[in-house]
């Protein structure tokens, strides 16, 4: 939540940093603000509420540059979007911007009151600037007071300073937030993600908790906060600029949709053996023996990587015959597991950097479990702390509703269950080959699915005015049932429901009436003639069917349903993927019809570092 962009060099660091910040929205967007200062010169801060356009405004009328600054795109944690709550955040000549939530701020915002600083905001951030200055005011080092306030600040969050008496640095530090810092020529970048700053450098490190650094013209220093410094080797980043980019598409959801036939070729290139028998996976560091001694497995994410999850127990206990138990991570973290050297958590996160699936990462590793991450963003917290990490290969995902992030994860999950499956001898090579060599024909069936995209736009016409949508499934299509449903609300804010198809009957069916939209996922697969009857059971009371299935399941389905979608059909393992697709297109067009901020929806942010 919340994205910082810093600049320290000899060019204007205000544009810089206003096109960092609009790649960074997706982490915020309710509010936005610069500091800038030029040397020997004073700090000029310019905020505004609402989307970054809105500070551009203010820019236009009243100017702001300098050859260093920092800037903010906010989510709200503490405090209602406004411009005196927007960063960045003064105190005396200290400036802050903030990622994060500082969890013991009324405590020290008592004390400072104590000691005569007045507030202005309802922000936890303000109490940075003031202890800052605080420290400043002791020690008249502008390092030394930084160094100071952070260890009396309690939480998980990243900051960029300034000092108006020091106007040569600036200084971020790392506790729990993400922060990296690009490397420029003569001139230094830091941002709370790589698109921030991908097209001034290529050449990235990755600051790990508790650590800061003190940027000026002349050089960087890295250190821990207690001062014992840090030598770390800058990555070279191989995403290219365009492919954080819209090409083309009205919006980024609808080219991450499209993307993914690529996307999931990705999550496979490599990761096949020659004669197709089993997977490769190196970053799993899990030996045959390993596998085959262990006796549990959680799976562990929050939303749409919940939803990765429900699938991924399908896939794992079919296929490698270990008993999955799938939890929320905020559940997870808090309900004392019982975790044994035996127990594999995978941690499914498309950020990585999700504040409650990080802490059931650190509760597993903790009692002694192995951990792997299931993780999009290479080198984020989640990929770095857990014992193994599977990367999916998404490429950036910056639409807020997930979308190939959550196809790459079925994909690597298939690959998982696989390898897990062959390691304990419950899979065959035959059997293998054969769900793998269908998984490399997603691609292609993924691009016949995409075809629907017309189709799917007149349904979305027909029922965009519904009030609330139910969505359902059975066996392994229930978590696509969720996932349909929240794709649906989050952007469109129609309520929809996701259930499994046989528990309708138990409650929801008291919901059908004719004005009631239900989203039926039943391609012919073992369960086909369960689900028929469950949708009688809609039609029989005035519910309105839209139907996604198979070829195969036409001639039961054809007269029952106001519309009827069809997929290709595969392995009934890999039909998630494909099922999916269709209702990620159908929530895409209700909301482009209502006019939603699609990929920007209201009270969201794409990766949730708070509790
Ligand atoms: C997906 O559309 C959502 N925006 C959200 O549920 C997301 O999947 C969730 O916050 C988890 O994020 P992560 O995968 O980055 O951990």
């Amino acid at each position: 939540m919340c994205g910082i962009v810093g600049y320290i060099g000899q060019q204007n660091a205000t544009p810089i940093i206003i096109d960092g910040l609009r790649r960074l929205e997706y982490r915020g967007y309710d509010s936005a603000g610069i500091a800038t200062l030029v040397h020997g010169g004073k700090i000029a801060i310019r905020r505004a509420e609402g989307k970054l356009i809105n500070l551009e405004n203010v820019l236009q009328t009243a100017p702001a540059n300098g050859n260093r600054g920092i800037g903010h795109t906010r989510w709200a944690t503490h405090g209602r979007p406004s411009e005196t709550n927007a960063h960045p955040h003064q105190a005396g000549g200290i400036v802050v911007v903030h990622n994060g939530i500082i969890e013991n701020y009324l405590q020290l915002k008592g004390m400072l009151q104590g000691c005569g600083h007045i507030f202005l905001s309802e922000t936890d951030t303000e109490v940075i600037a003031h202890l800052i200055e605080e420290r400043y005011n002791e020690s008249g080092a502008f390092e030394v007071a930084v160094r100071a306030a952070f260890t009396e600040l309690r939480g998980a969050f990243s900051v960029a300073i300034l000092c108006e008496q020091e106007p040569d640095l600036l200084i971020a530090a790392k506790v729990g937030s993400p922060l990296v810092v690009g490397l420029g020529n003569g001139e230094y970048f830091v941002a709370s993600d790589i698109p921030a700053i991908l097209s001034h450098t290529r050449q990235m490190i990755f600051l790990e908790d508790g650590e800061m650094v003190v940027f000026s013209e002349a050089g960087m220093q890295m250190s821990r906060l207690d001062g014992t410094p840090v030598e770390r080797a800058a990555k070279s980043i191989t995403w290219s600029p365009a492919m954080a980019e819209k090409g083309g598409y009205r919006h980024f959801m609808l080219k991450e949709i499209y993307e993914q036939p690529r996307s999931i070729a990705d999550t496979l290139a490599g990761r096949i053996v020659d004669d197709q028998s089993d997977a490769f996976l190196d970053g799993l560091r899990l030996e045959d023996a390993d596998v085959q001694s262990l006796e549990r497995l959680y799976i562990v994410a929050c939303g749409t990587s919940w939803h990765a999850a429900l699938v991924g127990k399908f896939l794992i206990e079919k296929l490698a015959r270990i008993p999955v138990e799938v939890d929320i991570a905020s559940e997870f973290r808090y309900r004392d597991p019982i975790v044994t050297p035996q127990t594999l958590t995978v941690l499914i996160s498309q950020s990585g950097e999700t504040a409650d699936t990080l802490a059931a990462l650190r509760e597993a590793k903790g009692k002694g479990g192995r951990t792997l991450a299931l993780c999009n963003v290479v080198e984020a917290s989640i990929a770095r702390e857990a014992d193994g990490a599977l990367y999916t290969h998404a490429g950036p995902e910056i639409g807020v509703a997930s979308t190939k992030a959550f196809t790459t994860q079925l994909g690597a999950l298939t690959l998982l269950a696989v390898r897990l499956g062959r390691a304990r001898g419950t899979l065959s090579p035959a059997e293998a080959s054969a769900l793998l060599l269908d998984l490399v024909q997603l691609p292609r069936l993924i691009e016949e699915t995409l075809e629907l995209n017309s189709e799917i736009e007149k349904v979305a016409q027909a029922f965009m005015n519904a009030r609330d949508f139910l969505y359902l499934g059975r066996g392994n299509q229930y978590p696509i049932a969720l996932e349909g449903a929240l794709k649906l609300k989050e952007i469109s804010y129609i309520h929809a429901e996701g259930y499994p198809a046989g528990e309708m009957k138990h409650g929801p069916i008291a919901l059908i009436d004719e004005q009631l939209p239900v989203v039926v996922i039943a391609p012919k697969n073992a369960t086909f003639e369960k689900v028929v009857s469950n949708l009688e059971e809609v039609r029989a009371r005035g519910g309105k069917l839209i139907i996604v299935t198979t070829p195969d399941g036409v001639a039961e389905l054809a007269d029952k349903a106001e519309a009827l979608l069809l997929v290709p059909a595969s392995s009934d393992e890999l039909m998630p993927v494909l099922t999916s697709i269709p209702l990620q297109l159908l929530a895409y067009y209700v909301a482009v019809l209502k006019g939603t901020d699609v990929d920007q929806p209201r009270n969201l942010a794409k990766s949730v570092t708070v509790e």
